[in-house]
């Protein structure tokens, strides 16, 4: 029995023909660009989120640039970041003008940890971008006490995270709700995925995602006349109505991953080799990945692929080792938790349309490698 790493054919299977009326609806009106569907899915998406401003966008990516272009960077202008995340979160610190100051995660959610981020802050410190990983929520209470106690942005990055949410003061907080604006990645597999590119910036402030709202627009509010230069970062009609249709299953997806999560994590916590990964008792995860740490990790994927078991590693190459930030000066050394980590991560299939007896044949194939 094969089993893919992701199945975006069996949740085609299931909602297709929703998503295909969908878009051809959009089809059929020929209003491919803002039409009704985008504002509709900005309202819904920043509704379950608990924000008052959604704002689409052509891709995570560009929401994380949308975001830091609201920073007005300066040359020599430092935002902190984890380097165990995906290039865009960095790539988008650059793009906006400002450079990336990598610290090292917690070892157990993989997310930034608050006192190394506490330990990076200078005098050209403007920011700090915090990445939900996997699908579940940095330690937000401290890095928000930090970012308000330095008067710097606290951008979400919660591409991963679409509503995962972390108990705060006795109170369900849900991710990108919290910082100075949260970004979203609608990427066709992230946990809701489009046909394509998408994004959306989640924003509480009115002037602030009035900004958002021009810069994702060429920088102007009325047609032809630009108060400053922005970007052409539409989210696209289709894309809108295609991620309408498949946001009512959004909820029950992610319950879906939480429960594969467990079965996994039950059989996984015994096995010689393996330590399944933790979940903050705060957080409701979201499983956007299943990761494990794995002793001989990269043996144990070659025996999951000639088993037809698919598997990622999410991430080979940290960001600060990357060649493009090589001026910035980190070497091996420089973040041990965070290198510990790329060498032994392995991620597993947890998409919601999983059986049982695939989740169990992944385990036995794993067992089976440890002896
Ligand atoms: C943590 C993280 N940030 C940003 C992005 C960028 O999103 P996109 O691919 O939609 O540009 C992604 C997704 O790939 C991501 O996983």
């Amino acid at each position: 029995m094969a089993i893919p790493l992701l199945d975006l054919v069996a949740q085609h299977g299931a909602v297709g023909d929703d998503v295909q009326r969908a878009v051809a609806a959009v089809v059929d009106r020929q209003g491919f660009i803002m039409g009704p569907e985008v504002a509709t899915l900005e309202r819904r998406v920043a509704e379950l989120s608990g924000a008052r401003h959604g704002i689409g966008c052509a891709s995570g990516t560009d929401a994380l640039l949308l975001s830091l272009r609201c920073l007005d960077l300066q040359p020599g202008d430092e935002v902190i970041t984890p380097a165990f995340t995906f290039f865009a979160t960095a790539g988008a610190i650059h793009n906006a003008g400002g450079t990336p100051v990598f610290v090292d995660i917690d070892p157990d959610t993989f997310c930034l940890d608050p006192e190394a981020v506490a330990s990076a802050v200078t005098s050209r410190t403007r920011g700090i971008v915090a990445v939900h990983l996997f699908g579940q929520m940095a330690a937000m209470g401290p890095l928000m006490e930090l970012a308000g106690r330095h008067d710097l942005a606290l951008i979400e990055d919660a591409a991963q995270a679409i509503g995962a949410r972390r108990r705060m003061e006795g109170s369900w907080r849900v991710a990108g709700s919290l910082g100075t604006t949260g970004t979203l990645s609608f990427f066709p597999t992230k946990n809701l995925g489009g046909w394509g590119d998408g994004g959306m910036i989640l924003a509480n402030d009115d002037a602030l995602a009035e900004r958002l709202r021009r810069l994702r627009l060429h920088g102007g509010a009325s047609e032809y006349r630009h108060e400053e230069v922005g970007l052409n970062s539409r989210l696209d009609t289709l894309q809108a109505a295609v991620l309408l249709a498949k946001l009512p299953h959004l909820a029950d997806w992610s319950a879906l991953r939480r429960s594969h999560a467990n079965h996994y994590t039950e059989a996984l916590a015994t096995c010689p080799g393996v330590r399944p990964p933790v979940a903050d008792q705060a957080n409701e995860h979201i499983f956007h990945q299943y990761t494990i740490r794995a002793e001989r990790r990269d043996e144990l994927q070659g025996h999951l692929a000639r088993n037809d078991v698919g598997n990622k590693i999410y991430y080979p190459l940290a960001l600060h080792l990357q060649p493009c930030f090589a001026d910035l000066g980190y070497r091996r050394g420089s973040l041990p938790l965070t290198e510990a980590a790329m060498d032994e991560v392995l991620s597993l299939p947890i998409y919601p349309e999983l059986t049982d007896s695939q989740l169990n044949r992944v385990i036995s194939v794993i067992r089976e490698f440890y002896g």
